[in-house]
């Protein structure tokens, strides 16, 4: 039976590769969004993958702004009435040459409160056996977090508007340069991954009696180091980097997975393994 699947950031890196792959792999007469912020960034990724015979669709798409995230779920409603597959992937790159307490902000509003809007808009479309996955990394797992701040990411006890408002105040706290001296890491992107996992977390603890029924999954991915424009900048040696098309492979193993073999749900699974929370 045809899907419909929506890739968010994907005229490049990753999510350009995991559109590509579900051309390739979803039954004839599937639609798969490939969703960017910028129009022409957008056509021009659509153009690439129409000339290796692919045929994506474009959708214009920025998570750091309420009105183009529910504007995107209406229409997707309104043309399909649900969706298979969304990939949240959508992400802020760190540079490096300027301080995090300059790019804190927009990083955390598109990596976790975009999260947060695609959660929101996108969730209550998934159809019966579908797939909602937030691309994360390995650094969203509570492990790499001091243990004094891990009660602020409890999925059982926390709400999704309760990870957004810590991540507020997280951001808040970088920006005044108090950060570290409240037990948080240097790296912004540890916080940021381990809200993502959480809100993740959360959102699959909501909806898991209703899941068990319908089959669908809600789960994080981890892709690995994947060689794309924004990891290349932080290591010398890209040699153990996998391809952005073979991670899109592993990492959507998870969409061709039944919701309980094995038990992906409400997981950050990496490589097809399952990595622990705590
Ligand atoms: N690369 C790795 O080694 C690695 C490892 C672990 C996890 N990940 C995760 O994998 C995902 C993809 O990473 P990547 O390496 O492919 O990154 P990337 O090459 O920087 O691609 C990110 C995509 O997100 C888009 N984007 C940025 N801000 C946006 C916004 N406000 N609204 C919509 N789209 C927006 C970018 O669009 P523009 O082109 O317009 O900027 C771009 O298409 C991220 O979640 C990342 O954290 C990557």
């Amino acid at each position: 039976m045809s899907k419909i699947a929506l890739v968010t950031g994907a005229n490049q890196g990753l999510g350009y590769a995991m559109v590509a792959r579900l051309c390739q792999d979803l039954p004839a007469g599937s639609t798969v969004y490939l969703a960017a912020r910028d129009q022409e960034r957008g056509e021009a990724a659509v153009a690439s993958l129409r000339e290796q015979g692919l045929q994506p669709s474009l959708a214009r798409l920025d998570v750091t702004d309420d009105a183009s995230v529910q504007a995107l779920a209406e229409t997707v409603a309104r043309r399909h009435g649900g969706i298979d597959i969304v990939l949240s992937n959508a992400a802020a790159r760190i540079v490096k040459d300027r301080p995090q307490a300059a790019q804190v902000r927009t990083f955390i509003d598109t990596n976790n409160h975009g999260t947060y809007r695609m959660i929101r808009a996108f969730g209550p479309l998934l159809r019966d056996g579908g797939r909602l996955l937030i691309v994360a990394s390995a650094f969203g797992s509570l492990s790499k977090l001091d243990p004094r701040l891990h009660h602020l990411f409890d999925p059982a006890a926390r709400s999704l508007e309760d990870i957004e408002r810590v991540m507020d105040e997280y951001v808040e706290l970088v920006e005044r340069g108090e950060a570290e001296a409240h037990h948080w890491p240097a790296w912004i992107n540890i916080p940021s991954k381990i809200a993502q996992v959480a809100s993740m977390k959360v959102y699959a603890r909501q909806r898991q009696d209703e899941a068990a029924q319908r089959g669908f999954v809600i789960a994080a991915l981890c892709p690995g180091l994947v060689d794309t424009d924004a990891s290349r900048p932080w290591f010398d040696d890209m040699s153990s980097a996998q391809s952005p098309a073979d991670a899109a492979k592993n990492a959507l193993w998870v969409c061709t997975q039944p919701a309980e073999s094995p038990r992906v749900y409400g997981e950050l699974v990496q490589h097809r393994r399952i990595i622990p929370w705590v």
